[in-house]
């Protein structure tokens, strides 16, 4: 289960969030224990987020992306290529199937309820 998120993690590391990052690492790494999935085992696009995508873009590592009907075009193409600080997936973190699901319900997602909090 490192995996996935050790890659994100040296990234984070990178990118100047060591605290927030290692704290929100050891959140998720609590709050998904053994549920760590891969390609074709995720059980829905909200699970992908909350496990994965929110690690950052709920902690204000990345930008939101709730809630701004971001193309799917584009949500798939950063989640494949990366996006200059943030790190491509690999094929094996996410099936194509699995990857439109979620670029298709984050574009039609509302915004967050409230902003997000920096944790320092
Ligand atoms: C390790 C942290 C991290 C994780 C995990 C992460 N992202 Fe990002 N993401 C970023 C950062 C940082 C940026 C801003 C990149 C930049 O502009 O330099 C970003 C940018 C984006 C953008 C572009 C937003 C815009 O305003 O143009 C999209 C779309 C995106 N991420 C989708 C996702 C999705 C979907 C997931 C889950 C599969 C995800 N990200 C997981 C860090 C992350």
């Amino acid at each position: 289960m490192m995996g996935l998120l050790g890659a994100h993690l040296r990234l984070a590391r990178a990118s100047g969030h060591v605290l927030a990052t290692v704290a929100a690492l050891a959140t998720v790494s609590a709050a998904t224990g053994a549920a760590a999935q891969s390609a074709g085992q995720w059980k829905s696009p909200e699970q992908m987020y909350g496990s994965v995508c929110g690690y950052c873009h709920d902690t204000r590592v990345g930008p939101v992306i709730q809630g701004r009907q971001l193309s799917e075009d584009i949500i798939v193409s950063v989640v494949t290529k990366g996006l200059r600080q943030m790190p491509a997936f690999r094929p094996t973190d996410f099936s194509n199937q699995e990857l439109m699901a979620l670029a298709k319900w984050l574009k039609d997602s509302p915004p967050p309820a409230k902003p997000a909090e920096v944790k320092r």
